[in-house]
């Protein structure tokens, strides 16, 4: 299939590019680089071993898009452009809401008038709000306990391609709630570069290990788990990618959820436990406050995309670190 990979430059976009083209697939990005590089690109191109056409490009602007849309003729859209830092959300809720929903419009626009009807949407778990019940399942109350506008992005979204697809029964949509992706392709070529500081766990671990920031800051220990620091499902980021490749290829008329997860809890102690071993690095915390909005514990059932997908993740929480630090070691400043 070719497939318009949105956000494809980005850090789970690199990695998908990497699946689909490994399953057969052709992919085009359209991407502002707005939170990403060029050179991740070019690192993909090198792993897959033939060029990508690249757009740089807000999925915005309407009419470069219909273009890109009669030029090639896609079987299927990917659909990961969007601005997802919670803090920075909270920030400037505007930014969040125009980018995020503005794009997901134009795309399903330019998808209805140039009759392409298959769209895969990077959502989140952070749709699940406070969760009802762990593990959690597809069915789950969505809505209740969202603490920021990028949160409310991804379940406003959801609820425009259920109806879109309730008033166009051609449509195929699927929506991949993602939960915690970590990791990088096992060639240490490409993966997660954020920008300045990071604000999740793992890659602020991963600079922690390489001498660039001096401690994680672990966001409270007196909650209700095992250890009483967060608990979170850390997904690698090739099982993740290797998730839309199979979803594609289950894909049928009207809306498909799934969660993508391992199915396993991991807390924060145990995530720099495990890189600390992955890394052979000496990394120091110091408990502090909780943060505000964090949840104490979120976990997939994961059963729903292995039954009926055949999917479920192959790589452990120790690959994941090593392939992190594999990454950060031989990139400490990403892709500069
Ligand atoms: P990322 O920031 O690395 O990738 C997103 C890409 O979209 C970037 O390359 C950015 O430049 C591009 N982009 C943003 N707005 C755009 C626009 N209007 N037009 C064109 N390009 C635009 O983020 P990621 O971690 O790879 O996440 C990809 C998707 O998955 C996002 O939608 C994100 O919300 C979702 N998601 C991520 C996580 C996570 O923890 N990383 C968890 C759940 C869901
Ligand atoms: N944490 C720390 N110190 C840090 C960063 C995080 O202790 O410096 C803790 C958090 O309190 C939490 C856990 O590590 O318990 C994971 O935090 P992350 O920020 O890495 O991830 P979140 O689960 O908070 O959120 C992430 C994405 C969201 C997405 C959500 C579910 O940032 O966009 O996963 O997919 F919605």
């Amino acid at each position: 299939m070719k497939i318009l990979v949105t956000g494809g430059a980005g850090y789970i976009g690199s990695h998908i590019l990497v699946e689909l083209y490994t399953a057969g697939h052709t992919a085009v990005v359209v991407d502002n680089l707005s939170n990403s590089s060029i050179e991740a690109i070019k690192r993909v191109e090198k792993i897959v071993g033939c060029k990508i056409p690249f757009h740089k490009l807000d999925v915005r602007n309407r009419a470069k898009l219909y273009q890109i849309f009669a030029a090639e003729k896609f079987d299927a859209v990917i659909h990961l452009a969007g601005l997802k830092a919670v803090g920075e959300s909270v920030a400037k809720p505007l930014d969040y809401y125009a980018n995020n929903i503005d794009s997901t419009l134009v795309l399903l626009d330019a998808m209805k008038h140039y009759k392409v009807y298959k769209l895969i949407f990077s959502s989140s778990a952070t749709v699940y709000g406070t969760p009802e019940k762990l593990p959690l399942t597809e069915d789950c109350q969505t809505g209740v306990g969202i603490t920021n506008p990028y949160g409310w992005t991804k379940f406003m979204i959801e609820q425009i391609l259920i109806d879109v697809a309730k008033a166009n029964p051609k449509m195929q949509f699927t929506l991949l709630r993602y939960f915690n992706p970590i990791g990088a392709h096992p060639s240490g070529t490409i993966g997660e570069d954020p920008n300045g500081i990071p604000n999740n766990l793992l890659p602020y671990v991963a600079q922690v290990a390489v001498g660039k920031l001096d401690h994680v800051n672990v966001f409270g220990d007196d909650y209700d788990t095992p250890d009483g620091t967060g608990v979170r499902d850390y997904i690698h980021v090739m099982d993740l990618a290797n998730g839309h490749v199979v979803a594609l290829q289950h894909m049928k008329p009207g809306i498909q959820i799934f969660d993508l997860g391992t199915g396993h809890g991991v807390s924060v102690l145990e995530i720099i436990d495990a890189f600390t071993q992955a890394s052979g690095k000496k990394i120091t915390y110091k408990i502090i406050e909780r943060r505000d909005g964090d949840v104490a514990a979120c976990y997939a059932s994961a059963a729903k995309a292995n039954k009926q997908l055949g999917w479920k993740t192959a790589r452990t929480l120790e690959q994941a670190c090593q392939d992190s630090w594999r990454w950060q070691s031989k990139n400490p400043n990403g892709y500069n």
